[in-house]
C-alpha cells in the first residue's frame, strides 16, 4: 500500500444535507447546504453553536443578515428530489416560497420545513467572512423532530433516514448499520492502574 498527496483537498465528507430556511423579501426561502458544522456541544442553559457555509451570492444570505434569523432542515431520504431542487435554483430568479408546508416556531423570520423529520431554530451569533464564503454561526433556540422518530425520547437517525452528500464523487449516501458505543468501545484500550 502506497499513501499518495493529493494536494489540500478536502475531504472531509460525507456531510449532512440540510435544508436552510430563511426570509428573504417577506418570504420564505430554502437552501439546500451540506457545508454545516457543530461548534460545540453542552447541555443544560449553555447555548450550543451551528456553523453553515454559504457562498456570498446565494439569495438566502440576504435574509440572514436582514433578519438575524435562520433555520436548519433535516430532510429525509424521501425528499431527496426536493432538497436537491432546493439546491439547483436561486430564489433570486424562481422563487421557491411554496416549495414547502412551513411550520413557525418562536422565531418570526426562520420558517421550518413540517415535512423534514427535525428542524432547529436559530439566532445569528456572528458572521465570518471566508474569501467567497460567509460562515454564518447560529445559537439554537429550539429544536423539533416528529415524535416517530424518537426512541427512548431521544432523535433517532435510523429513523429520521438522513441524506449524507458527497462533495468528492458528488453523490448522495444514507446511513449505514450502527456499529459501537462512542466513549465506550476504546475502553478495553485504557491501561488499567
Ligand atoms: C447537495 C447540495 C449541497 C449544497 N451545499 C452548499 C453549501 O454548503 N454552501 C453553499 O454555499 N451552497 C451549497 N449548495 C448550493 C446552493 O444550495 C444553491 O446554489 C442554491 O440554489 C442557492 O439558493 P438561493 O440563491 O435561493 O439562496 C448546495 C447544493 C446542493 C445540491
Amino acid at each position: 500500500m502506497k499513501r499518495i498527496n493529493l494536494g489540500p483537498v478536502n475531504a472531509l465528507y460525507p456531510s449532512l444535507t440540510t435544508i436552510v430556511g430563511t426570509e428573504v423579501d417577506g418570504k420564505p426561502n430554502w437552501i439546500t447546504i451540506a457545508h454545516v458544522g457543530i461548534l460545540n456541544h453542552a447541555s443544560g442553559d449553555i447555548p450550543q453553536y451551528l456553523s453553515i457555509g454559504l457562498h456570498r451570492s446565494h439569495y438566502s444570505n440576504k435574509g440572514i443578515h436582514g433578519h438575524g434569523e435562520f433555520s436548519i432542515n433535516i430532510p429525509s431520504q424521501t425528499m431527496r428530489a426536493i432538497t436537491d431542487y432546493a439546491g439547483l435554483v436561486s430564489g433570486s430568479k424562481v422563487s421557491k416560497a411554496d416549495l414547502f408546508e412551513i411550520e413557525r416556531g418562536e422565531l418570526q423570520h426562520a420558517p421550518m420545513i413540517l415535512h423534514c423529520p427535525l428542524s432547529m431554530e436559530l439566532r445569528l451569533k456572528d458572521t465570518v467572512i471566508l474569501g467567497h464564503h460567509e460562515i454564518f454561526i447560529g445559537e439554537i433556540v429550539n429544536t423539533y423532530i416528529h415524535d416517530t422518530c424518537l426512541t427512548d425520547n431521544k432523535p433517532d437517525l435510523e429513523k429520521i433516514d438522513p441524506i449524507l452528500f458527497d462533495m468528492m464523487k458528488l453523490d448522495y449516501w444514507s446511513l449505514g448499520k450502527r456499529t459501537g458505543k462512542p466513549w465506550r468501545d476504546g475502553q478495553t484500550l485504557k491501561v488499567k492502574t
